[in-house]
């Protein structure tokens, strides 16, 4: 009961998991894991409700639901759709402790809430499968997303053993189309070599990690993309697809699509797609986007230019502009608070404690927000 009795210093909604886990933790953990994921499910709903509800009245109170760190900006990939490994030179990282007290902040304020670790290539750092290992033991359902492309995989493996919520892995494709979109020869292979590890180790140590494919729709890979769907279902995997961007780090420039390699140019064919995946999704397949996500796609594949800042703010399927600085944390690699793409950075996590840096951020969503025009986004 010792952890039950931890958890009372904290806001009361943000100990019940702890407290109810504190009893029964030894003795039968999937029913801590369905607590936590109860708890995620009323924390997101209550959070995002709270944006729009009584005319917007509540949305000062609402917390980060969307919260991920960029552990390094590097990348050893070469992909066709991110310009990330592009970026050169040393970078000024806040350091394993400060990024270990970021998430017992997280863990303190929020409680079991989905922290992504990312980047660039989060595993290049050699602190990766450490800070993962402080993120569960902080009971914190943390994800960690990878390209998985690796001649040693010591730190994938390390990272798998700390049984993290969620190991997500970029997959656009299936053999050689996957090498193509990520520009290095092999990339495929050595992507399969780290998946099949990663379900090895899932048996071999009775590991719960949820093993997440993610899918880019665009014009390399969309005449296949429910191959990858396929390739889940066969290996207990689950897929998340998402329709291609602007090239991340690349000039801002709101025509991108009309000349990007990576558009899809036949918008019948990649509405086509996406019809497909509708029906693999009814049909059973593990497709882990929403029906209302995969139909916003087809309006986006159609009319890029209308609904493209939503989908920046990869909320193409809301029914109204909403500003991300509500609910978004995004920490930079080197720490950096952001929360919003457009606006600048609201802090840095070497400066104190995460929750009181989110309180005293700037107020976007009642001036400036870029979802609205310049207007309040909503209410
Ligand atoms: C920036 S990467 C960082 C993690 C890791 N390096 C990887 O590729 O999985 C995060 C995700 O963004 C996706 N991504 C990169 N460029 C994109 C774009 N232009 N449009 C949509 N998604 C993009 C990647 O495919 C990947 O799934
Ligand atoms: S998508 Fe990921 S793997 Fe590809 S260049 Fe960007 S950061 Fe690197």
């Amino acid at each position: 009961m010792t952890d039950a009795i931890a958890t009372l210093d904290r806001n009361p909604i943000v100990a019940l998991p702890g407290l109810l886990q504190g009893a029964v933790r030894t003795a039968f953990d999937p029913l801590n894991r369905a607590i936590d994921t109860a708890y995620r499910r009323l924390y997101q709903g209550a959070n995002y409700r709270m944006r729009t509800l009584a005319g917007g009245r509540l949305r000062s109170a609402c917390r980060p639901v969307s919260i991920a760190l960029l552990l390094t900006e590097r990348c050893n990939a070469r992909c066709v759709h991110c310009n990330i490994w592009q970026n050169k030179g040393k970078e000024e990282s806040p350091g394993l402790e400060h990024w270990k007290t970021c998430l017992t902040d997280l863990a303190d304020w929020l409680g079991p809430v989905l922290v992504t670790l990312t980047g660039g290539e989060a595993l290049l750092q050699p602190f990766t499968p450490e800070l993962v290992q402080h993120g569960v033991a902080s009971g914190l359902a943390i994800e960690l997303l990878t390209h998985g492309y690796w001649a040693d995989p010591e730190r994938l493996e390390r990272a798998a053993l700390a049984d993290p919520w969620r190991i997500t892995m970029s997959l656009d494709g299936i053999g050689e189309t996957h090498s193509l979109v990520r520009g290095r020869p092999n990339f495929w292979e050595k992507s399969l070599a780290s998946l099949k590890m990663l379900k090895r180790l899932r048996i071999e140590h009775r590991l719960h990690t949820i093993i997440r494919l993610k899918t880019v729709l665009m014009a390399q890979n969309i005449h296949s993309a429910g191959e990858v769907a396929r390739f889940a279902r066969e290996h207990g995997f689950e897929v998340f697809y998402q329709p291609i961007d602007k090239n991340y780090n690349s000039a801002e420039d709101s025509r991108w699509f009309e000349t990007a390699p990576t558009w899809p140019k036949d918008p019948a064919a990649a509405v086509a797609a996406v019809n497909e995946l509708i029906r693999l999704k009814q049909e059973g397949y593990p497709i882990a986007n929403s029906f209302a996500q995969l139909e916003a796609m087809i309006p986006y594949f159609r009319d890029p230019a209308a609904l493209q800042a939503a989908v920046q703010g990869q909320a193409a399927h809301e029914q109204q502009p909403i500003c991300s600085a509500l609910t978004t944390l995004q920490i930079q690699a080197n720490g950096d608070i952001g929360v919003c793409h457009s606006k600048p950075a609201i802090g840095n996590i070497k400066q104190g404690n995460i929750r009181q840096i989110w309180a005293d951020r700037p107020r976007f969503w009642e001036k400036g927000c870029c979802q609205a025009g310049g207007k309040t986004a909503v209410g």
